[in-house]
C-alpha cells in the first residue's frame, strides 16, 4: 500500500501496541530508554504504520538512518540478489568482492584526495571503538580529547567519550581512563558567557590553553574525538571556522582528528559528510547509522599512513557482510541517481526558514539551527533561556498522537531528520502538526 499521510485509526498507542509494549517491558533490557510508543509493523518513504494501522509520518529517519525513506526498493533489490549469492563467509579469514567494491566507492565521496583504507564493523559505537584504538596504535600515544556533551556511543571506549548526561556513565567507572573534554562551541548557551562572532571562538583557548598545555601534554595526545554537528547533545552547529581551526591544531600538534560522521554522514547535511561543508579533511572518520539504510554496519575510514597497524590488532567476524555491502552500495548509488544532496540541502534550508517563522510566532522556540536535513529547535521556557523540558516532551507526545514521528535531542531540543527524498508537501504536514501542538502547549491545554 503506498501511503500519502499520517493517518491516526486509533489513539496510540492502541490496543495491540499497547499488549507488545507490556511483553517487551518484561523481556528486554531495562536499560532502553524506548521515548516512544511506537510499535512499528511496516514502512515505506516517510512514512511508518504501527500494529493498530496508524500511519506515521518520520521526521526522525530513525535517528538519520534511513535517509533514502524507509524500504527503497534499489536497496531491497540489490539485498535479495545477495541473500540468493552469498550471505557469509567470515572477513577475518577470507575475501569478498562487496567489500573490495564499496571501498573504492566510498574512498570516492569521502574527503581528501589522499590514499585510505577502511575498516568494517557493524555499529556506530563500534566504528568509534575503531578509530580511537587504531589512533593509540599508530601514535603510541596516551590521551585522548573529546568534546562536553558528544555522543559516541555506549560501548565502553565510545561510552567514555559521551558526556550528553549522566546515565550513560554511571556506574561505569573507570572508562578508557585518560580522556579529557573540552566545551563544543554551543554558541547559544557559552560557557564562557560570550557572543558569537565577536568571542572569536574563545572556548577554543581552553584546548588551546589549558588542556594542551596544562592537562594533556600536546606531544602525548593520541586524538581529538569530535562531532561536526552534536546530535545527541541537540543538533548544535558550530560556527564554520570551528573544524578547520580545530584540524589546524590537530596538524601542528601530529594530533589524529577523529571525526564522527556516525549521524551526519551520508547526505544528512546537504554534503555527503559535514566534513565537506565545513571544508576539512579528518585523519580518520566513523561512520554507520545511513551507511546501509538500516543494516547493522559501520566504518572507520583513515589515511592510509594512519591505518598501519598489524594483522591481528582489530578484526571482527561479522564485520562488513556480503549483504550489508551490497546495500551500502546501492545507498551511494541512490544519493548520487536521486541528487539526494541537492535535496537535503535545498528540502534542509526550506524546513528552517519554516521554523524560523515558526518561532516569530512562538518564543517557546528558543534557537532553530542545521545544515541540510539535520535541523534542531530548542524549546525555552523563557527570556533567560531556562529549557523547556516538560514542554519538549509535551511536544513529542502530542506530535506522536497526531500522526508525527519527532525525537528529542540535548535538554530540551527537538531533532528534525526527515529522509532526505521528503517533499515541500509532506514537510508542510509536518510543521502544521508542530505548529498545532505548540498552540496547544502554549495555551496550557
Ligand atoms: C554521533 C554518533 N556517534 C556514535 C553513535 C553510536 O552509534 P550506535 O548507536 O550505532 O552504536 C551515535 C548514535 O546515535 C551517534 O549519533
Amino acid at each position: 500500500m503506498a501511503y500519502t499521510q499520517p493517518r491516526i485509526v486509533v489513539d496510540p498507542p492502541g490496543p495491540k501496541a499497547q499488549a507488545w509494549i507490556q511483553r517487551d517491558e518484561s523481556m528486554l533490557s531495562p536499560s532502553l530508554t524506548r521515548s516512544s510508543q511506537l510499535v512499528g509493523l511496516r514502512a515505506e518513504g516517510v512514512f511508518v504504520e504501527d500494529v493498530d494501522g496508524n500511519i506515521f509520518l518520520d521526521f526522525g529517519s530513525g535517528i538519520a538512518v534511513t535517509g533514502l525513506g524507509h524500504r527503497h526498493p534499489d536497496v531491497i533489490a540489490a539485498v535479495k540478489k545477495q541473500l540468493d549469492q552469498l550471505i557469509f563467509v567470515n572477513s577475518l579469514d577470507y575475501f569478498t568482492v562487496p567489500q573490495v567494491e564499496y571501498a573504492e566507492m566510498l574512498f570516492k565521496v569521502t574527503p581528501g584526495n589522499f590514499r585510505k583504507r577502511v575498516f568494517y564493523c557493524n555499529s556506530g559505537s563500534e566504528a568509534i571503538d575503531t578509530a580511537i584504538k587504531m589512533a593509540k596504535w599508530h601514535t603510541r600515544r596516551a590521551y585522548g580529547i573529546g568534546y562536553i556533551n558528544g555522543f559516541h556511543g555506549r560501548t565502553i571506549g565510545a561510552v567514555s567519550f559521551t558526556t550528553t548526561g549522566a546515565p550513560a556513565r554511571r556506574g561505569f567507572a573507570p572508562m578508557y581512563p585518560i580522556g579529557h573534554f573540552v566545551p563544543y562551541p554551543y554558541c547559544y548557551r557559552c560557557l564562557f558567557n560570550r557572543e558569537y562572532p565577536s568571542c572569536d571562538l574563545y572556548c577554543m583557548n581552553y584546548l588551546t590553553d589549558i588542556m594542551l598545555k596544562k592537562i594533556t601534554p600536546a606531544d602525548e595526545v593520541a586524538f581529538i574525538l569530535v562531532e561536526p554537528i552534536q546530535g545527541a547533545g541537540g543538533y548544535i552547529v558550530p560556527p564554520k571556522e570551528f573544524l578547520p581551526r580545530l584540524q589546524q591544531i590537530c596538524r601542528d600538534q601530529g594530533i589524529l582528528l577523529i571525526l564522527d560522521e556516525v549521524q551526519s554522514g551520508f547526505g544528512r547535511t546537504g554534503k555527503m559528510f559535514a566534513s565537506q561543508a565545513f571544508g576539512i579533511e579528518p585523519d580518520i572518520m566513523a561512520v554507520s547509522k545511513a551507511l546501509a539504510h538500516g543494516l547493522p554496519a559501520g566504518a572507520a575510514i583513515a589515511r592510509a599512513e594512519v591505518m598501519n597497524w598489524e594483522p591481528g590488532a582489530h578484526e571482527g567476524t561479522l564485520n562488513g557482510g556480503p549483504v550489508i555491502m551490497e546495500a551500502a552500495k546501492a545507498v551511494l548509488q541512490v544519493i548520487a541517481k536521486e541528487k539526494l544532496l541537492k535535496k537535503s540541502a535545498e528540502q534542509g534550508a526550506y524546513l528552517k526558514d519554516q521554523l524560523l517563522q515558526l518561532q516569530k510566532r512562538y518564543p517557546l522556540i528558543g534557537d532553530v539551527r542545521g545544515l541540510g536535513l539535520m535541523v534542531g529547535i530548542e524549546l525555552i521556557k523563557d527570556s533567560r533561556k531556562t529549557p523547556a523540558l516538560k514542554e519538549r516532551n509535551k511536544l513529542l507526545d502530542e506530535a506522536f498522537k497526531r500522526g508525527l514521528l519527532l525525537l528529542g535531542a540535548g535538554e530540551s531540543s527537538i531533532r528534525l531528520a526527515p529522509p532526505l527524498i521528503i517533499t515541500r508537501e509532506q514537510i508542510d504536514i509536518g510543521l502544521s502538526i508542530i505548529e498545532d501542538c505548540l498552540k496547544r502547549i502554549t495555551s496550557g491545554r
